[in-house]
């Protein structure tokens, strides 16, 4: 029989790097995607079938695109002739660069009516589009597969799809609302697809992670460590936010971790249409273990006179 296969979008980096290396070591063969970063696609590829004697098909496609991301499910399907796991995890935030490299960040209300537009295009266009159509044909393949099943008298197998959505659903940011609005949207898809799946044991849920050191959360925060002078990254502030007890678990979360909870809420029959984070805690913060940095902030701002 042939081995169980798993398509992850984005696995060239990062979350994706590490769910395809997840998946590897339990025996399923891989439909690997990449968009820029073929070379590092081909490394991964190698070192899999190197490491757990797995089948990795490497898929370049830039899932933007209107066609590209039923593409990659076809082509993953006429290559191995099935498909058990479907990730959704390719993104981007919605955070533009100028002309010398740097990010560049307003508050909503004073964003320029292009940028305004050029973010929320650049961000939509894959986080959610992409991720739609992914999940609109991975969930036709699927349930094809088991109305086969189900014709030929046997029980259909589970399977399953998966979108690495984000914390950023819910939680607010007024610099980036666009990200925000890219993940709140998957939650609709997940419910709908969810119950056109479970009569066909296909189960679709959403995994929300927390922050994460990867590629995403590397680049520079804008606030300058006092002593060095040297910028953080984003991932160093929120891992010392954590420290400072933004969230019960004091760390940001690993790539790692992430894959874990992806190979596990793929392999739960009963468990469809969630959205669950994986975040630390962070998410259980509203505020209210801050309450004395909040206290203090708010003494400092009565003492200068303001509201
Ligand atoms: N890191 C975090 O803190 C965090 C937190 C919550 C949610 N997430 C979500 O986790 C997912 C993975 O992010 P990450 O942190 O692992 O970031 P990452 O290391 O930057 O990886 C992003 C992946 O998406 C791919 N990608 C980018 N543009 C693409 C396009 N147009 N078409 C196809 N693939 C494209 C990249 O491919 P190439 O490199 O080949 O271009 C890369 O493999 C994202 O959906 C992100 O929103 C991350």
């Amino acid at each position: 029989m042939s081995r169980p296969v798993c398509l992850v979008s984005g696995s060239s980096s990062g979350i994706g790097a590490a769910t395809v290396a997840e998946f590897a070591a339990h025996g399923c063969d891989i439909a690997l995607n990449y968009n820029s970063g073929r070379e590092r696609a081909e490394a991964i590829a190698l070192e899999l079938r190197r490491q757990h004697g797995v089948e990795v098909l490497t898929i370049g496609a830039d899932l933007a695109q209107r066609e590209a991301p039923f593409h990659l499910v076809d082509q993953t399907f006429a290559h191995f002739g099935r498909l058990d796991v479907a990730i959704s995890n390719s993104g981007v935030s919605n955070l533009l660069r100028d002309a010398r490299g740097k990010v560049v960040r307003y508050r909503f209300h004073e964003t320029p009516i292009d940028h305004l537009d050029q973010e929320m295009e650049r961000v939509l266009s894959l986080n959610l589009l992409g991720a739609y159509r992914l999940a609109q044909r991975s969930l036709k393949l699927m349930i094809d597969q088991a109305q086969r099943e189900l014709d030929a008298g046997a029980q259909p197998a589970h399977r399953s799809i998966l979108f690495i959505s984000s914390i950023s659903d819910v939680a607010p940011d007024s610099t980036r609302i666009p990200y925000g609005v890219s993940k709140a949207g998957l939650n609709h898809v997940v419910a709908g697809a969810a119950f056109e799946g479970g009569a066909y044991g296909i189960t679709v849920n959403a995994l929300r992670p927390g922050v994460v050191d990867t590629p995403i959360t590397t680049r520079p925060s804008g606030i300058a460590n006092e002593e060095t002078g040297k910028e953080y990254t984003v991932a160093e502030i929120y891992d010392l936010m954590a420290l400072g007890g933004s969230q019960p678990i004091r760390r940001i979360g690993k790539p790692e971790e992430i894959a874990a909870a992806a190979y596990a809420f793929t392999h739960l029959p009963y468990m469809t249409g969630q959205l669950i984070a994986v975040d630390g805690g962070f998410t259980l913060i509203n505020g209210f273990p801050n309450r004395e940095l909040f206290f203090q902030e708010g003494l400092r701002r009565r003492r200068q006179g303001q509201r």
